[in-house]
């Protein structure tokens, strides 16, 4: 069964979508996988369709398999069920509209991944997706600080980082800096995986690398429906999420 992974946070513009595209392209591509069988599925739950768009323009290069899915409650309630993929990463709309299909979405999460930048006003919508959708679900969840400019200082960083201590919220190590080549990417259809192999590029995957290994081996970290380690027994709380994954892919080579 593929672990479920929702990005979610109904304050447009936050970086859901680039997100998601980014991080399930880095899972693909280190995973490895054929291209007939990829190890992750990519979800877009938005009705504005944008991960949508960004997958048709990058065509046949997209590492992983990508379904629209807004108007398909039916299967958006079973992605839990899926069994082909290893991950399952689901982008979400970003407005207080549409949030029937977040519940439903968000009902079958592994973990949450509620992306937020590093200024004020973020915070409070930010603050009540968590407190009414997310907390309750009882699954892991943290926040990940995205689209940071080193430019503009430490400032607002901290500041982020301390309003989200204050209020006991989980948050990444890794932190999403801002890239033109990210703000570009979907225009001219590529992922991460495709930028150029120069400094400034592989600075801007690194990222995305970083949080990568968070996400799948961190503290989020029990897989729910993770496989049992190489050896047969259920591995400890540091290890499992890396072995399941592992385990899933050789079954399904094999
Ligand atoms: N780390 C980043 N570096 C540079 N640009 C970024 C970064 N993160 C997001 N952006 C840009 O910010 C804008 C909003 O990002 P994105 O579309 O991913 O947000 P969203 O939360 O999915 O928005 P919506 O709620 O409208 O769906 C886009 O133009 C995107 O390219
Ligand atoms: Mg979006």
């Amino acid at each position: 069964m593929a672990r479920v992974h929702v990005i979610a946070n109904q304050k447009g513009g936050v970086g859901k979508t680039t997100v998601t595209v980014n991080l399930a392209a880095v899972v693909a591509d280190t995973l490895g996988g054929s291209t007939d069988a990829p190890p992750v599925l990519g979800v877009s739950t938005d009705p504005q369709a944008s991960m949508l768009e960004w997958a048709n323009r990058v065509g046949d290069a997209l590492p992983f398999d990508f379904e629209q899915c807004h108007d398909n409650p039916a299967l958006l309630s079973k992605l839990r069920d899926i069994d082909r993929y290893a991950h399952i990463f689901v982008d979400t709309p970003g407005s207080l509209e549409d949030e029937s299909i977040l519940r439903t979405v968000l009902a079958q999460a592994d973990d949450v991944i509620v992306p937020l930048e590093p200024e004020p006003m973020s915070f409070s919508p930010a603050a009540r997706s968590i407190q009414r959708l997310v907390v309750p679900l009882g699954v892991p969840w943290r926040v990940l600080l995205n689209n940071w400019d080193p430019r503009d200082g430490e400032a607002d960083l901290t500041q982020t980082r301390e309003y989200a201590a204050a209020r006991g919220w989980p948050c990444f190590n890794t932190v999403v800096r801002h890239y033109k080549l990210h703000t570009r990417a979907s225009a001219e259809g590529v992922t991460v995986v495709q930028y150029a192999k120069n400094r400034v590029a592989l600075e801007a995957r690194q990222d995305f690398f970083k949080l990568a290994l968070e996400v799948l081996g961190g503290q989020g970290g029990t897989a729910r429906h993770a496989a049992v380690s190489a050896n047969g027994d259920p591995a400890n709380d540091a290890t499992v999420g890396v072995y399941g994954v592992n385990a899933g892919e050789h079954a399904r080579e094999a």
